[in-house]
């Protein structure tokens, strides 16, 4: 993954801007960090492992006006000083920084070692650097010997460069993400706009195979063909997030402020239902003409996805898939011309995510994605975007996205519902329960707090938890256990409550926590008051989370209030809880919540 950031500027201060863009980027990893500044003939860089306060906290350096800085999540080489980025040539007159994984780096760096190159770390990206060195020494200009350098390249990078000398930074881009950022008198570049949102709106997408130039008065772009360049034109976008969304407030962490934050995300999507109309439409109509439908997503968004197919089969009387994104390659080949298929997507960059998005398209597929982040890869890769407008998410546990995506299936599938029964559609009905959903997270909220605060004490103890749900609450089980492991590091598994019986069930003994999500339907309800015995008489300590008026013996509960609770609109009220009870029992265990070990935001590596 990596983050990676680029400044030009003629008033100087340019150290400072770049160390606050980087922090924007450390939820994409934050293993090692460095900065390298044009100092007049020469290029001053400082680098090492730790984060961006820990490396970059003393830098002694008379301001520049155009530099490059990078925070690390390791794929090439080990976590060491000399493998964090910036990278620099033999003479110290290029440096640059790399998001990405290079393929045949080793046969490149074979050649260059016979030409002389002494190369100081394990990683990809040093080739690079050696690389244009190599063409800037036979001759060429700047521009040159760059785009020769990345040509040959394959695999995915997103790579700025800059040269002693000169207030330019060299840009290219494959298949990991590059914004270029335009202010007065200075531009920018970053692997995303949450890194340049605090110094512009103004935005230009770079697309793969671009390569570009930015000064403090001019960005140009070009597109790479074979060896050579041809100039392109691209369009600015203007981005409507306001800078404030990445700010923690007074919050000690992201992820609780992104949690508290559920609320008004409902109220923006109940506010642009009819935004979701034309999704629906084309989704009625597909499945009125037979189309199939597969959703294909990661992580959180994979979770969504499992609602949505739930939904699909309970409204629309419609079968669909739900893939893994890192297996479609493999699971996928069924996909035929004309084939909807429907990825989710926070931030638009997941690789396995997007080469899934390929493939579909390649098959002859219709892509309608939703994806929280503007102008990412994925939006620029689909037939068609649905935006889930919950504003930047910087906490690396995805939360008030996951009910965005929520919210917005839910939208989408009522609106088709009415398409496929031959009514107009409704959308001030599904806002008003949108809206209704909305004021339930905000009022239990506090409530759901305090219960989370004081379970966090024994769950901080376990070893292992395990999550039971059914029908729509089996995805609200996954999503539970994900947000415990991830952060807190403890083992969690989420389960189909019936399917427990088939062998997990074994792994119950005295006091293992069994967190059950009670259904509404009185039906599923006893079923899986059933299964809460089954682990509750060998021993377990069950926890539920229940609708307000269920009396449950013996058994913690976390009680609902909602006073017209549905089973369709449960999975965005249960997980809330289990999002807090996750991020309490991180903060108990002393684990940081936002940054956890090993793991990425936004996840741009196959
Ligand atoms: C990473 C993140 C998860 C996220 C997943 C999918 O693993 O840590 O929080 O759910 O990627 O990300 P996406 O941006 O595609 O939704």
């Amino acid at each position: 993954m990596c983050g990676i950031v680029g400044i030009t500027r003629k008033r100087g201060g340019v150290i400072s801007e770049i160390k606050k863009a980087l922090k924007k980027l450390e939820y994409r990893g934050y293993d090692s960090s460095g900065i390298a500044i044009v100092n007049g003939n020469s290029i001053f860089v400082i680098k090492g492992v730790g984060t961006i306060d820990e490396v970059l906290s003393d830098v002694k350096l008379e301001d520049g006006t155009t530099g490059i800085g990078h925070t690390r999540w390791a794929t090439h080489g080990g976590v060491t000083d000399d493998n964090a980025h910036p990278h620099t040539s033999c003479d110290n007159k290029v440096a640059l920084v790399h998001n990405g994984t290079l393929d045949d780096f080793h046969y490149l760096r074979n050649k260059l070692r016979e030409r002389g190159h002494v190369f100081r770390s394990e990683t990809d990206t040093e080739v690079v650097a050696h690389l244009i060195e190599d063409k800037v020494r036979s001759g060429m200009d700047r521009l040159r010997a760059f785009y020769e350098s990345i040509a040959p390249l394959s695999g995915s990078y997103a790579i700025a460069a800059v040269f002693a000398g000169s207030n330019e930074i060299f840009l290219a881009r494959n298949k990991s993400p590059l914004v270029i950022g335009l202010g007065e008198g200075e531009n920018y570049c970053a692997s995303d706009i949450t890194a340049l949102l605090h110094l512009t709106n103004r935005f230009i997408f770079l697309d793969d195979g671009e390569v570009a130039v930015i000064s403090p008065d001019e960005v140009r772009v070009w597109r790479l063909v074979g060896q050579e360049v041809i100039p392109v034109e691209k369009e600015v976008k203007e981005v409507s997030w306001s800078p404030s969304l990445i700010d923690k407030g007074s919050y000690p962490h992201f992820m609780l402020k992104e949690i508290y934050e559920q609320p008004h995300v409902l109220r923006q999507i109940a506010d642009n239902v009819e935004y979701y109309l034309k999704f629906s439409q084309i989704l009625a109509e597909s499945i009125e003409t037979g189309r199939r439908i597969s959703f294909v997503a990661a992580g959180t968004s994979y979770h969504a996805s499992l609602v949505g197919k739930y939904l699909f089969s309970k409204r629309l009387k419609a079968q669909s898939d739900s893939i893994v994104a890192s297996e479609f390659l493999e699971w996928g080949d069924f996909i035929g011309v004309d084939d909807l298929v429907i990825p989710i997507s926070q931030s638009g960059e997941t690789a396995d995510v997007l080469e899934a998005v390929r493939r579909a398209k390649d098959l002859g597929a219709k892509v309608i994605s939703i994806v929280n982040v503007p102008g990412s890869t994925l939006t620029r890769l689909s037939d068609e975007t649905v935006y889930m407008m919950a504003g930047p998410e910087i906490g690396v546990a995805a939360t008030k996205t996951y009910l965005a995506e929520l919210a917005v299936i839910y939208s989408v599938v009522k609106l088709a519902e009415s398409y496929i029964e031959g009514r107009s559609p409704n959308p001030e009905e599904v806002r008003k329960t949108i809206m209704e959903v909305s004021r339930v997270v905000e009022s239990n909220l506090p409530f759901m707090d305090e219960v989370s605060v004081k379970l966090s004490e024994s769950i901080s103890k376990k070893r292992d938890v395990y999550y039971l749900g059914r029908g729509i609450n089996y995805p609200t089980s996954l999503e539970g256990a994900l947000k415990l492991k991830e952060i807190s590091y403890i083992h969690a598994e989420g389960y189909p409550a019936g399917e427990y019986k088939h062998g997990p069930l074994a792994l119950i003994e005295e006091g293992v926590p069994a967190i059950v999500l009670m259904p509404v339907n009185p039906d599923l309800q006893s079923k899986i008051i059933y299964n809460l015995m089954e682990v509750k008489s060998r021993g377990a300590m069950t926890i539920a989370v229940t609708p307000e008026e269920l009396e449950l013996e013996d058994v913690t509960v976390i009680k609902v209030r909602w006073d017209r609770p549905t089973e369709e609109l449960s999975p965005l009220v249960y997980i809330v809880p289990l999002q807090l009870l996750a991020y309490r029992t991180a903060v108990k265990l002393g684990r940081d919540p936002d940054k956890p070990r090993n793991l990425a935001k936004s996840v741009t590596v196959e």
